[in-house]
């Protein structure tokens, strides 16, 4: 058997990339990284540890906290859940507040460095598809399958907005639309490791396919193994 692939899967918010790739993954044998819980998990931290005396971020304090944060992700029945400084915090890095901070903590050079060596270190137990902004760019130039995942901003916008209305949030397409745009932006202009297709990265728009489509698209690249 020849060894099992690294797959780097970078794009868009809300085009699906966390729960598609978590789909391939038990379908070829693979290990799931979603590395924007990573950045939601320090986040996360300095919403709690690093605010100033109005509340806001204070991204100095946080940068010198670094070495106080240990991130890891553990198995718990087959899927890969976040742990910090030993506390399971799934639950809480989908936070709205966490959501709304963490693109100013991802711009943040010292940060991104910090989680290169968790990302990396995974791929070294084996067959891995990880998703992000800058994996195929960045952590992993050397995968062996890259994609790069993008939708109409309505269509990410309408299925971001059925996802909050079944979490129970109350909220209107136009502000879930505005949001995602601003993000967007935050993500494809910054400095560090902006959101960008690698060169050889293959294009999967799925503005008008659905989700096992869309698995089904990915698969038919990979060879068999
Ligand atoms: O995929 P997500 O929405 O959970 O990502 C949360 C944020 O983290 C998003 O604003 C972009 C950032 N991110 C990043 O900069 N690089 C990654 N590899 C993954 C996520």
């Amino acid at each position: 058997m020849t060894k099992k692939p690294v797959i780097a899967i970078d794009g868009f918010s809300s085009t699906g990339k966390s729960s598609i790739s978590k789909i391939i993954a038990k379908r070829l044998g693979l290990i799931h990284m979603d590395t924007g819980a990573l950045y939601r998990g320090i986040t996360y931290f300095a919403l709690q540890n690093c605010t100033d005396e109005n509340k806001k971020l204070d991204i100095h304090k946080l940068i010198s906290n670094l070495p106080n944060i240990n991130l890891e992700f553990q198995n718990i029945d087959g899927e890969l859940q976040l742990f910090l400084n030993g506390k399971n915090i799934n639950k809480e890095i989908r936070f709205p507040q966490v959501s709304d901070n963490v693109s100013q903590v991802a711009k943040e050079a010292d940060i991104r460095n910090f989680l290169l060596k968790t990302q990396r270190e995974i791929t070294e137990k084996g067959g891995v598809i990880m998703d992000g902004r800058d994996i195929g760019t960045v952590v992993l130039p050397n995968a062996d399958y890259k994609f790069f995942m993008t939708a109409s901003q309505d269509e990410r916008a309408r299925r971001r907005f059925l996802e909050l209305e079944a979490a129970g949030e109350k909220t209107d397409v136009e502000t879930v639309k505005q949001n995602l745009i601003t993000r967007d932006k935050i993500d494809s202009e910054r400095e560090i490791s902006p959101l960008k297709q690698a060169d050889d990265a293959i294009l999967i728009d799925n503005t008008h396919i659905n989700k096992e489509e869309t698995i089904e698209l990915i698969l038919s690249y990979i060879k068999k193994f």
